[in-house]
């Protein structure tokens, strides 16, 4: 029965670079989907941006730009790189649309119709300064449980403890280091528990994991809150009609987004848009989400769809997280590694089939690791799967001009290989990619078997036995074709080579039902190296591009090198705000007696002129530096040294005892003495 289905993936955030713990999410979908689509069903997938919300308004206006601006530039990175990792989207659009306009506020009428939402008034922290109401993760003060310093708003790292933010002793701004005070405000809550019934029934029909399932009972047991679908402005987002200054929330309008994006399809397409998101549609509709967001998935999500009139989905699918080399995925481990990253030194099927190996439908976290993958790929794709078209397609092209036999040799073979059709198949149906891939492998290896039996290369040297080498060779790359077919959603970079190489469709065009009519009498194309073994070094590569230069250990580096220490614990920006950096001109520099490693600057930083030691001579002649620009700690307490008292710091880059060179940091032209930096 041809089935029509619609699945989405989560919608990035449109501040950050698409990163190896999202590829997970998006792999999974576009796997899936492919193999919906291969197998006959009509099949959409639609992802859309992120772009509403505080950290969004926040950054643009860091980088000096607009919102508009900054989404821009994210959605044309996030483009790229969905496209170049093979992620075929049916479409794929923004938040910051008309569809999504016109879809957040018919649902938001709805719910407001029906009587679903409350209008309150809370009281809320506010920043003074930058006159704004300040989400949690933008508050940071002493835990009021264990007076652990510089915590965040509503938990404590180092007690564990969780709290309001108002309950949060000396709090202050992260956006402008001020105190914040308390302020009310009204805010627009949906009635959550209105929907409690209609979502036990929905989460009880065989939607979720059972692991999911376990979870929303424990919500439903500890009773559903009312959600605030409100923020007050300044906020980069849909304004709320008839409610000046207030803005939908942007978790309200994201999975909206999915709407959207739909919408947008339909309008380039001519589908009917109701035929998918009437409340009795039949279509199939699908979100692949993270762990993370499972509230607004299961609880907020449908109870949007159910109070704005429309269908529910047909089922949430849940993945857990990506650690790297068994480990949250971090910064100052070099382990956040973005796709770009990834793609400047890897092959994207590569990631693909990895993650598809260890990809199943339960809520597990999944690890990349690095020599594990380096192996797994290159035993696998490699040496089992591309080395049997090696094996066998220079005899075929060399000795019968790319001719394949008019017969199937051993047909008990290839039958045994087309009854597995459908296991395989199931396991791509139930996202069990794991197992998919296990069982193709398996198959794999039989393949090579066959061939290690069969010796083509012994048979080639016996000149009575040319039809003989043709139709082993021949049944090896008919082996190898189905095998393609099968792995096809998972590698449609290698998927497509492989197509060029046996000029016959894998992967596009052609129903994956078709790996039961073997190529026979088929004229193939010439050999190319299909894919290369993953070079440890560049595996290793992706891993290097955040780390650090190493300024704290002792020199046992090479010169030059980068390090693996990583960078310092996080601080707020009010800590950051306490460092005073000053450009300043050297006025003059000078040798000092008896001190190896100093020059004495005379640094004028405006208003008024400095001293300061330097520990720069190895690098620098004092004569070079004078009149040059630099950056220079200015609020530094002043330091009594040997040769006298240096009033301040000025800034160089350089490796533990200057092993790889010390170079001073300038300004750009233009920049006058005094002037701070930030
Ligand atoms: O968690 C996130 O990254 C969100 N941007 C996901 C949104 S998914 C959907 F609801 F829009
Ligand atoms: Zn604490």
């Amino acid at each position: 029965m041809p089935r029509t289905i619609l699945a989405t993936s989560a919608l990035p955030y449109a501040n950050g670079p698409i990163h190896l713990g999202h590829l997970v999410e998006y792999i999974q979908t576009d796997i899936w989907t492919r193999f919906q689509r291969l197998r006959g069903h009509e099949t959409y997938y639609v992802c859309a941006e992120d772009t509403h919300g505080t950290p969004i308004m926040l950054k643009a206006r860091s980088e000096g730009i607009s919102p508009e601006q900054l989404i821009q530039r994210i959605e044309v990175e996030h483009r790229r790189d969905f496209s170049d990792f093979h992620i075929a989207f049916d479409n794929y659009h923004s938040t910051h649309s008309e569809e999504n306009r016109y879809f957040s506020e018919t649902i938001y009428q709805r719910l407001l119709e029906k009587g679903h939402i409350e209008k309150r008034t809370i009281t809320q922290a506010f920043d003074p300064v930058e006159n704004m109401f300040l989400p949690d993760r933008f508050i940071r003060g002493t835990c009021p449980k264990c007076g652990a310093a510089d915590q965040n708003g509503d938990s404590c790292e180092s007690c564990g403890a969780t709290y309001s933010p108002t309950d949060i002793k000396d709090p202050v701004s992260v956006i402008s280091g001020a105190s914040p005070v308390e302020k009310e405000s009204e805010h627009f809550f949906v009635r959550l528990s209105d929907f409690e019934e209609m979502l036990k029934n929905w989460t009880g029909s065989g939607r979720l994991q059972p692991e999911v399932r376990n979870k929303l009972n424990e919500w439903f047991d500890t009773g559903l809150q009312d959600w605030d679908i409100s923020r007050d402005a300044p906020y980069f987002g849909f304004e709320i009609p008839d409610a000046p200054g207030k803005y939908f929330y942007v978790w309200l309008d994201a999975p909206i987004g999915y709407m959207a994006s739909f919408k947008n399809l339909c309008q380039k397409k001519g589908l009917d848009f109701d035929t998918f998101w009437s409340t009795d549609s039949e279509v199939e509709l699908y979100h692949f989400v993270g762990k993370d967001i499972l509230y607004f998935h299961t609880l907020f999500w449908p109870a949007m769809l159910q109070g704005g009139n429309f269908r529910t989905p047909t089922a949430v699918f849940t993945h857990g997280f990506l650690t790297i080399n068994g480990q949250k995925m971090s910064k100052s481990r070099g382990t956040f590694i973005t796709a770009r990253d990834y793609l400047e030194h890897l092959d994207p099927d590569y990631l693909r089939y990895y993650f598809a190996a260890k990809l199943n439908n339960r809520v597990e976290d999944l690890d990349f690791h690095l020599d594990d993958f380096v192996t797994r790929v290159n035993s696998d794709l490699i040496g089992k799967i591309v080395n049997i078209a090696s094996r066998c397609a220079g005899f075929i092209n060399k000795r019968f001009k790319g001719q394949l036999s008019a017969s199937v040799v051993n047909p008990e073979l290839f039958d045994q290989f087309t009854a597995a059709h459908n296991t395989i198949c199931d396991a791509y149906e139930n996202r069990e990619f794991s197992r998919a891939v296990r069982e193709i492998m398996a198959w794999a290896d039989s393949a090579n078997q066959y061939i290690n039996q069969a010796q083509p290369w012994v048979v080639a040297k016996e000149k009575d036995k040319e039809d003989e080498l043709q139709a082993i060779c021949s049944l090896g790359l008919n082996l190898f074709r189905i095998l393609m077919i099968w792995l096809a959603p998972i590698v449609p970079g290698l998927a497509a080579r492989s197509a060029e190489f046996l000029q016959c469709p894998i992967g596009t065009g052609t129903p994956l039902v078709s790996v039961s009519q073997p190529l026979i009498s088929h004229q193939i194309g010439p050999f190319k190296r299909l894919m290369d073994r993953i070079e440890p070094s560049k595996a290793a590569a992706i891993m290097e591009n955040l780390k650090v230069t190493d300024t704290t250990q002792d020199g046992e580096n090479a010169p030059g090198h980068l390090s693996d220490e990583p960078i310092a614990d996080q601080i707020s920006i009010s800590d950051f705000g306490k460092i005073d950096l000053r450009v300043a001109l050297v006025k003059n520099a000078e040798t000092v007696e008896g001190a190896d490693k100093l020059i004495k600057l005379t640094l004028d930083l405006g208003e008024e002129i400095r001293e300061v030691f330097a520990g720069i001579k190895n690098a620098y002649d004092p004569e070079q530096l004078i009149g040059r620009k630099v950056v220079m700690v200015a609020n530094l307490a002043p330091r009594k040294m040997r040769f006298g008292v240096s009033n301040g710091m000025v800034l160089a880059a350089s490796g533990k005892n200057d092993i790889g060179g010390v170079f001073v940091l300038s300004p750009d032209d233009g920049a006058e003495p005094g002037m701070p930096v930030r």
